[in-house]
Formats: structure tokens, C-alpha cells, sequence
């Protein structure tokens, strides 16, 4: 198949202004991919016959710039950009397009990263499968080998790199035998092959890799990371690699999670294991991401002393300071997984020695599967903005990931990425934002959700402005529509087990995976709090800790992530919790219906193929939707015996 760069935001960049020429001060790796992209921009057709203007690059080594920073100037017909490497050239050039996109003018500024590393993680199996990939197959493997398709590759490391994204890894963090042997030869060549198309773009490339590779390779009986044998066999590892790629990112792990090896078989804890495998690599500057979704997965149900979201911080806050400095422990954005609404991982805060990421899910796993219109910047910039209080007020997310550790650190945000075969990369047109979000917030933390969506909007589409409100109105509302006729009041899960898509409210009522809503004929939600529950509220600072631990203060919409309460319980909003329950999804399944009528008020302004992508995927979110209301209205009916006040359709 071919790739249809059409899809790609950056080929919808309406030209305003124009450039005519330009002129390079070094000749360098990406500064050839620099020159493609101006070649490819002086080609389209506007640039042409619109009024002249020149574009020069500077290269200064301005150490306020970094390694990735540019500046930014217009004077009269001139524009400037200058960075200290050609990396930051490329990222000044793709600012300058998206102002292009806007119809903005040039204004000066200077513009670095807030963070070190943005990377996305593909969740992509050798055999063409993507775990959690709802856009197609994945875009590097078939059949257990590469497709060797390096053209789309490169297209994609374009549209990485046009939303400054610097490293990823391209295999799933669940590494099967096969993609245990990506480190070796002749597979490795094939890494290397795509690590070289990375590069020049700017972007590490990083492998997953299986804990327990010295026994899966049939070369040791042991995987304990103190025994001699196991270090000499990473490290002639590590030396292959290197040989093979100089530049070479390092490692992701998922160890001692969801039946993934560990080193707890041995008896060793986490920061053994991560630093057997950083001590390999740091000769040559190699990093390695732990994961820190570590849970107890074999849970009794019948136990409700167990709590599922205290995991990540009992096993790893204790182990602060452990850890080397070029090893880097990966953190999803909740302690749970990636639900609709959950509270924020208590680890930020409480991680204050130790090099951290925070993990995101770009891929809709459990907010519709790229089926549903779910905008997901609103949500990350929930979590960014969140204070966890370690240092006082205004400790958010953000600037804990700036401030700790002290020392130079290799922090960031890292996310599941969306991306498959699929046209347009993502399946759901509309998910495109997500992709593009996740990349500006990594580079700067102070955009909106706002922003972010009008330049992607801009980039992509041809609206005029009433449209463009339209959409706007539809996406930025999108995530509290999906969260009224799903889980409520931050409880999470009820979605069918294994797949995670639509609703099963006891899916994993009975289960061992630690995911329940305790549901019975009084009432729902689990109790984390000291007084009487799991004590999971002790993890968070004081500030947070009197807040979620107390119902009078605990905010509505973690109401029951935090708390047991009859369905009686009367909400700050003043109703029950059940009518609340009624009144949200039979709101939510109205809203969805109003996307339908706005969206068919678009038709004429978008492609027909964009178009219709929306429309079908609506017409399915309606279905779900519904499906969702009826169950859930009809489950809590059945169990509260609580009538609705506005004697709406219940089943009973
Ligand atoms: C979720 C997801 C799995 C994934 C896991 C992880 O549980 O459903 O598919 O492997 O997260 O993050 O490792």
C-alpha cells in the first residue's frame, strides 16, 4: 500500500505568506531532511505566485537554545530562525509552518522543550498485530519479520518529528519470543536500518525487551540479575547492539507485571533488576524505562483489603534514590490504567531521587477505541496541571517532572501511540488530534487543550469559521460526553474483559485482576480511606490526602474511586448519586445524538472520505452509547430498586 501523505496534517498547510529562498550555514544529517522538507514546501503550488520572502537558518550555539531549542524572528521580508543544532532548525521549521496553517504572523520568540524526552511506545507484535491498535496493522512488522515498507516508516518518523517527538520504541512492551531475538542478528540489522531513518529525524529509537531474554534464548537457566553470568550475557548484549548502532536509545521493561519475568523470581527487587540492565548500557549512554505497572494480578475478589491502585507506590516510592542515573521509571498518568477517570499516581511527588516518565495512552483502549470521538488532551492536562503538593502549593505534574531529580535528569512524557496502516494512520479521523496533542504538550506544558485543537483543526482542515466552531464544540466536549454514559463518578472499567469495549458492568466483578465497582443493593464505589478502607489515601501529600479522604470534600467526579456511599448519598451538584447515574447517561446518549446533526452539518466542507470516516464511526458511538445507558440505567435499577425521578425507559 502506498502512503497517502494527504492524510498527514502537514500536507494541509494553507500558505499565507510566502518564502522564496533559503540558506544553510552547515550541511549535517538532518539538516538534509531540513532541505527535503523546504523542497517539499517551495513545491506546493501557493508558495509560487504569492509575494517574496526569505527564510535563512542561523546555527549559533546559544546555550539557552539547548540542543533542541530554536528562535524565531521576522524583520521586514526575512525570517529567521536559529538554533544551536540543526534539530532545532527542523523543529523552528515545522513552528513555522504551523503558524502558516493559522494565518499567524511571525512574532519573535524563543522556544525550548519542557521536557527532555518525548516518546511514544508502539504496542506493535511482530506477527502485524497491534495490542490495543485500533488503526490497522502495525506499520513495521508482518508476519514475524519487518514489511520493510521504509518509506512509510519515514513518513512517519516525519510526523513524529513535525510534533517534535525525539524517541520511540517499535515493538510492544509484552515481548513475545519472536521479538525476543530483535536484539540479534539478522534482526538487528533491520533495526538498525529503521533506527538510521529515525535519526534523521531526530529520534532515538528504543526496543522493549523481555526481562527473562537470557532463558528465552536458551543460553542461561537463570535471569537473576545479581548472578555474574546474567550481567556478562546483558552486557555482551548491550555490546552487540551498540556495535551495530552507536546511538542506540536503550531498553523499555515490563517486569514482574501481568505475568511478565521480573527479577522477584529471584528474590531481587526492582532497582536490581533496572540497574543490572543500566550498568550494561551506560557506556554508551544507552537509558532504560522501568515500568512501574507492577499490580498483583492473581487478586481474591472476596478480599477488599487488597487495593489494586496502591501497587506502583508500595513497590517503588520505598525504592527512591536506588536507581542509576540512566535509569528512568515509567509511570502511567493514573494508578490504575488509563480510564476514563481515575485519580493521578501518587508517585509523582513522592519520587524525588529517581528519573521518571509519565505514561500516557494515546491509543483509545478504553475511551472508545477509535470508534468514539474522545479528545484527550483535556485529560492530560488534567494530570499535568495536577498539585500534588510536594513542595508546597503549585507543585504540579509538570513542574515535579522539571524538578526532580535535581541533578540533570532524563524526565518526560512518553504515551501508547494510535498509529497503524490505516490511511490516515489513526482509523478514527478525528483522532489525529490526539497524536498531534500529545506531541505539542510534551514540548510545551503551557498550551490549552484549546490551542492545541485550533491548530490541529487549522493544520488539517479547510473550515470556514462557523465549522470550525462546530468541530470545536464536538471534541471539546467529547470526553465528558464518552465519561456520562459509561463508568460514573470515576469508578472506571465495567467494559467487556479482554477486548475493553463497551459495556459489562460485573466483567470484572468476579474477577482476579483487581478492577471492582462493589456494587450491592445500598450502594457502590471502593473505599480507599484510612478510616475504614484501603489507606490508599495516605499515599497522596496532606493537602490531597484531607481532600480525597473526606466525602464532604472528596470532588463529585472521583466520588467513587475514593468512597463507598448508599445510592442515596446527595451530591455537591444537590442530587443522588443514583439520579445522577440516570440523568448522565441518558444525557450522554442526547449529546452523542447532537454529533450526529452537527457533524452532518459539515458535509461539503471536508473531504467526502473525512467525512464519511466521522459519520460511520458516529453512527456506531451511537449504538455503544446507548448500549451503555440501557445497561448501566437498568443495572443499577435492578439493584437499587430506585426509580428514575423523570420516569424515563429503564428495563426492569
Ligand atoms: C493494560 C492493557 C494491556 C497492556 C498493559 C500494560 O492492561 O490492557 O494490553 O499490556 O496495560 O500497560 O502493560
Amino acid at each position: 500500500m502506498s502512503v497517502n501523505l494527504d492524510k498527514c496534517w502537514l500536507n494541509h498547510i494553507h500558505i499565507d505568506h510566502s518564502i522564496q529562498s533559503y540558506a544553510f550555514s552547515t550541511e549535517t544529517n538532518l539538516s538534509k531532511t531540513l532541505e527535503q522538507e523546504l523542497t517539499h514546501f517551495f513545491a506546493a503550488e501557493k508558495v509560487q505566485d504569492s509575494k517574496e520572502a526569505q527564510l535563512f537558518f542561523e546555527m549559533k550555539p546559544l546555550a539557552n537554545l539547548g540542543e533542541e531549542g530554536f528562535r524565531m524572528e521576522q524583520k521586514e521580508n526575512q525570517i529567521i530562525i536559529t538554533a544551536a543544532t540543526s534539530k532545532g532548525w527542523l523543529y523552528g521549521f515545522y513552528h513555522l509552518l504551523r503558524l502558516f496553517s493559522q494565518g499567524k504572523p511571525v512574532v519573535e520568540l524563543e522556544s525550548i522543550p519542557d521536557n527532555r524526552f518525548r516518546m511514544v511506545n508502539h504496542w506493535d507484535n511482530m506477527d502485524g498485530s497491534i495490542e490495543r491498535g485500533y488503526a490497522g496493522d502495525s506499520i513495521f512488522f508482518r508476519d514475524n519479520q519487518f514489511r520493510e515498507d521504509w518509506d512509510r516508516v519515514r513518513e512517519y518518523a516525519r510526523l513524529l518529528a513535525s510534533v517534535s517527538i525525539n524517541a520511540l520504541t517499535i515493538n510492544n512492551v509484552n515481548v513475545h519470543q519472536v521479538e525476543t531475538y530483535l536484539i540479534r542478528e539478522p534482526l538487528l540489522s533491520q533495526v538498525a536500518k529503521a533506527a538510521e531513518i529515525f535519526r534523521s529525524y531526530g529520534i532515538k529509537l528504543f526496543l522493549s525487551i523481555n526481562y527473562a531474554a537470557p532463558i528465552e534464548m536458551g543460553e542461561l537457566t537463570t535471569a537473576d540479575p545479581l548472578d555474574e553470568t546474567v550481567q556478562a550475557w546483558w552486557q555482551q548484549a548491550a555490546d552487540t547492539i551498540y556495535a551495530k548502532i552507536s546511538d542506540f536509545g536503550g531498553f523499555v521493561v515490563k517486569a514482574d507485571s501481568e505475568n511478565r519475568p521480573g527479577p522477584f523470581t529471584y528474590g531481587r527487587n526492582h532497582a536490581d533488576g533496572a540497574n543490572m540492565l543500566g550498568r550494561a548500557i551506560a557506556p554508551y549512554q544507552g537509558v532504560v524505562f522501568w515500568r512501574c505497572f507492577v499490580y498483583d494480578n492473581h487478586q481474591d475478589w472476596r478480599n477488599r483489603t487488597i487495593d489494586r491502585a496502591r501497587a506502583a507506590y508500595d513497590h517503588f516510592a520505598p525504592l527512591d534514590g536506588e536507581f542509576l542515573d540512566n535509569v528512568v521509571l515509567q509511570i502511567k498518568n493514573g494508578p490504575m490504567d488509563f480510564q476514563v477517570r481515575e485519580a493521578v499516581s501518587p508517585l509523582f511527588g513522592a519520587l524525588k531521587k529517581t528519573n521518571q516518565i509519565l505514561e500516557f495512552q494515546i491509543t483509545q483502549e478504553y475511551t472508545g477505541q477509535q470508534k468514539h470521538i474522545f479528545y484527550l488532551v483535556p485529560l492530560w492536562k488534567e494530570v499535568l496541571d495536577f498539585d500534588t503538593h510536594a513542595e508546597g502549593e503549585g507543585s504540579t505534574i509538570q513542574k515535579v517532572l522539571n524538578r526532580y531529580p535535581e541533578h540533570p535528569s532524563l524526565n518526560g512524557i512518553t504515551a501508547v501511540t494510535n498509529v497503524g496502516l490505516d490511511n490516515n494512520w489513526t482509523g478514527h479521523k478525528l483522532s489525529q488530534a490526539n497524536f498531534y496533542g500529545f506531541g505539542r504538550l510534551g514540548w510545551d506544558a503551557s498550551l490549552t487543550a484549546e490551542e492545541i485543537l485550533e491548530e490541529w483543526i487549522a493544520g488539517t482542515f479547510t473550515l470556514d469559521d462557523a465549522a470550525k466552531e462546530v468541530l470545536k464544540e464536538i471534541m471539546m466536549t467529547s470526553r465528558y460526553v464518552y465519561e456520562e454514559y459509561t463508568s460514573p463518578l470515576g469508578i472506571g472499567w465495567m467494559v467487556e474483559p479482554n477486548h475493553h469495549y463497551g459495556p459489562n458492568i460485573d466483567g470484572y466483578e468476579y474477577s482476579m485482576w483487581g478492577t471492582y465497582h462493589f456494587s450491592d443493593r445500598n450502594g457502590l464505589g471502593v473505599d480507599r480511606t484510612v478510616a475504614t478502607g484501603t489507606g490508599y489515601t495516605s499515599q497522596y501529600y496532606p493537602e490531597n490526602f484531607e481532600k480525597y479522604e473526606h466525602i464532604e470534600t472528596c470532588p463529585d467526579e472521583l466520588l467513587l474511586f475514593f468512597h463507598h456511599v448508599p445510592y442515596t448519598h446527595v451530591l455537591k451538584s444537590g442530587k443522588t448519586v443514583i439520579q445522577h447515574i440516570y440523568d448522565t447517561h441518558f444525557v450522554g446518549v442526547e449529546a452523542v445524538k447532537g454529533y450526529q446533526e452537527k457533524w452532518e452539518s459539515l458535509k461539503g466542507q471536508l473531504a467526502e472520505e473525512d467525512y464519511e470516516n466521522v459519520r460511520l464511526r458516529l453512527i456506531e458511538q451511537m449504538r455503544c452509547a446507548t448500549e451503555w445507558r440501557d445497561q448501566v440505567n437498568t443495572y443499577y435499577y435492578r439493584k437499587s430498586g430506585v426509580v428514575d425521578e423523570k420516569n424515563r425507559i429503564i428495563y426492569p
